[in-house]
Order: C-alpha cells, then sequence, then structure tokens
C-alpha cells in the first residue's frame, strides 16, 4: 500500500484535472471490477457485482476524491511575476515558501509584497508565483492556468507525510479494500470522485447515475492531538473515525451503527467522530434524488490542506479491515 500512495501523493491533480490520477487509479483496479466507467464530470466509477448470498443485497456507492488543493493564474504583470487565487481551501500561512508545479510542467515559488507586520501572513491577493520569467512574453504560463503544491513523499515509522494525503489516502483504502474483499452480497460502486475541493462536485453526479441505497465516503477528518489544537476528540494512530457529524452533514444513524457494530465484531479499534470545521463527499451523496442514507469513514489527518499532510499506517490498514469486513456481509446493525 505505501508504494502505490507515493505514487498518488507525488501525482498532480488539482481540481478539474484528476486524470493523470484516473490512469493510474484505473490500471489499479481493472483486475478487481466488473466494470468500469468516467462520467462526464471526470468521475472513474468502479463496478463490482454481488457474487453470494444476492437476496441480502444493496446498492452501495463509495466514495474517495481524486482531486487535491491547488492554484490558478489570475493575472501576469509585464515582469512576468503571477497573481494566483485558490482552488479549493489554500490557506496563506500554509502557501508562503510553496513551490507550485502547473499542469503544462512550469514551476514556481510563492513570494510576497512587503509585510505591514513582519509576523503576520499575507493573504492571498499580497502574494506572487515567481516562475523564473522576466518578462510577460517569457513567462511560461498564462491566465487561467492551474497548479499544486509540489513536496516529496516521506516515511517517519508508522507517520506517513506527504502532500494531498487529503484524499489520496481515502483514494489508496478504497483500492485495497476492492482488492481484499474476496465475496460480497452487495452491489458496489467504488468511486473515484472530482472536484470535491471546489464543493463536493463530483460525488452528486455521479451519485445521482448510480442511485445507490448506502453511501459512504472515505475522506481525511481533523484531529485534536497536537498542541493547542482545536477540543476534538480524534487520534492519529487510535483506529479509522466513524463520522457522525460534520458541518456539511449528520451522518445517518444506522450507518454510524452498521460501522461500530461492525468494528467492535471484528475488533478493529475505531473512533467516534465529530468534525469541527470541513466536510466530504457523503455531504454531497446523501441529498442527490430523494435523498441516500449515508455516512462516511474518515480517516485521521494532521496539517490538512498543508503540504505536509501526516496520517499513520495503522489507520490506513484499520480503515480497509473494517471496510472489508462492512462490505463482505449483509448490512447488520446489531
Ligand atoms: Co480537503
Ligand atoms: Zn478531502
Amino acid at each position: 500500500m505505501k508504494p502505490l500512495l507515493k505514487t498518488l501523493t507525488e501525482t498532480f491533480g488539482p481540481s478539474g484535472f484528476e486524470e493523470a490520477l484516473r490512469k493510474i487509479i484505473q490500471k489499479e483496479v481493472k483486475p478487481f471490477a466488473d466494470e468500469i466507467r468516467v462520467d462526464a464530470m471526470g468521475s472513474l466509477i468502479a463496478h463490482k457485482k454481488p457474487t453470494v448470498n444476492v437476496k441480502n443485497s444493496r446498492r452501495i456507492m463509495l466514495a474517495a476524491h481524486m482531486d487535491e488543493i491547488g492554484v490558478i493564474v489570475s493575472h501576469v504583470d509585464k515582469n512576468g511575476f503571477v497573481r494566483f487565487t485558490n482552488v479549493g481551501g489554500v490557506f496563506g500561512r500554509y502557501t508562503l515558501g510553496a513551490r507550485v508545479r502547473f499542469m503544462n510542467g512550469a514551476t514556481g515559488v510563492v513570494g510576497f509584497d512587503k509585510l505591514e507586520a513582519v509576523d503576520q501572513a499575507p493573504s492571498m491577493s499580497k502574494m506572487y508565483i515567481d516562475v523564473g520569467a522576466s518578462s510577460r512574453k517569457d513567462c511560461p504560463v498564462k491566465v487561467g492556468d492551474f497548479g499544486a503544491f509540489e513536496r516529496s513523499y516521506m516515511e517517519m515509522g508508522n507517520r506517513l507525510v506527504a502532500k494531498s494525503m487529503d484524499d489520496r489516502a481515502g483514494v489508496v483504502v478504497l483500492i485495497e479494500t476492492l482488492k481484499a474483499i474476496k465475496a460480497t452480497p452487495h452491489d458496489l460502486y467504488f468511486v473515484f470522485t472530482t472536484q470535491e475541493e471546489v464543493g463536493v462536485r463530483g460525488a452528486g453526479t455521479a451519485a445521482y447515475s448510480i442511485d445507490p441505497e448506502i453511501g459512504i465516503a472515505v475522506d481525511v477528518t481533523g484531529t485534536g492531538d497536537t498542541p493547542a489544537s482545536l477540543k476534538m476528540a480524534m487520534e492519529l494512530g487510535k483506529g479509522p473515525c466513524v463520522k457522525v457529524r460534520d458541518p456539511g452533514m449528520l451522518s445517518d444513524p444506522r450507518v454510524v451503527e452498521w460501522m461500530t457494530f461492525t468494528a467492535e465484531k471484528a475488533k478493529i479499534p475505531y473512533q467516534r467522530e465529530v468534525l469541527l470545521v470541513g466536510s466530504t463527499d457523503a455531504k454531497a451523496i446523501q441529498v442527490t434524488r430523494a435523498g441516500v442514507m449515508s455516512g462516511a469513514l474518515s480517516i485521521p489527518c494532521r496539517y490538512i490542506h498543508s503540504a505536509s499532510e501526516m496520517v499513520d499506517y495503522e489507520d490506513l490498514k484499520n480503515s480497509v479491515k473494517l471496510l472489508t469486513a462492512m462490505l463482505s456481509k449483509p448490512v447488520g446493525f446489531g
């Protein structure tokens, strides 16, 4: 799982430009899916049909987003300096000193106008990207070009650090779950969605076409285990988180029951999640068509939306175990 996670996190795919990710994922899931398609929004849908016990079958959609936060060029000045704006939740404090790679391969570093107060992070409108150009003419990027933050994957014991763990950690968990399922009564749709970071856009349209009975997003969640962090219960390394609530949705209590019941029965550690900031694809799935019974399995992650997002390897393995246990048996609440 680690080499695949390294490849996924070191691949570039800001919202709307998920193609390189889609290619890697498609190759991984192909031997394990009955059919694969790509919808108009670019989401990759891998369908695994029921193999046993079909009378207990449910149509279940699982979603992990391929896209990552990034930047878009909004202006190039006469000296070739690039002004930019955010694609998704890019924070100024994480952007200072960052390296950017554009989809055409051009690279740059983030600089900033003179500071009013030395210890204050400037707003994005006071930052620019220096792409090594000296005029508008020799600038390798133009208005409307997309980029994402450059940073390599690294391991610190069980802690894994990379850009775009949000949500390549979820992507790798879904891929490994699909590979691990030997038999299932369910009609399973593994969906690798697009444009989550700009407002859960790909998940909604994919859910509309799949029309699932149950929807589960697999994404990262913030933790409360660092100095002076928000007071939240989630910790790194203590197991996957069963989402109960985030600002965008309330999980269906039956999905929460199903997850916690399965975890306890299989002796997999888990945590209950009440997230204070952010949301996931489950928010869009839940309100598709006439409504979908939805929840989310979350991977604890520190420093979300920085270029050094940190997860724990045990949490990834336990997430795969829990999803595999849930999807291999009829849906049960105890
Ligand atoms: Co995110
Ligand atoms: Zn995410």
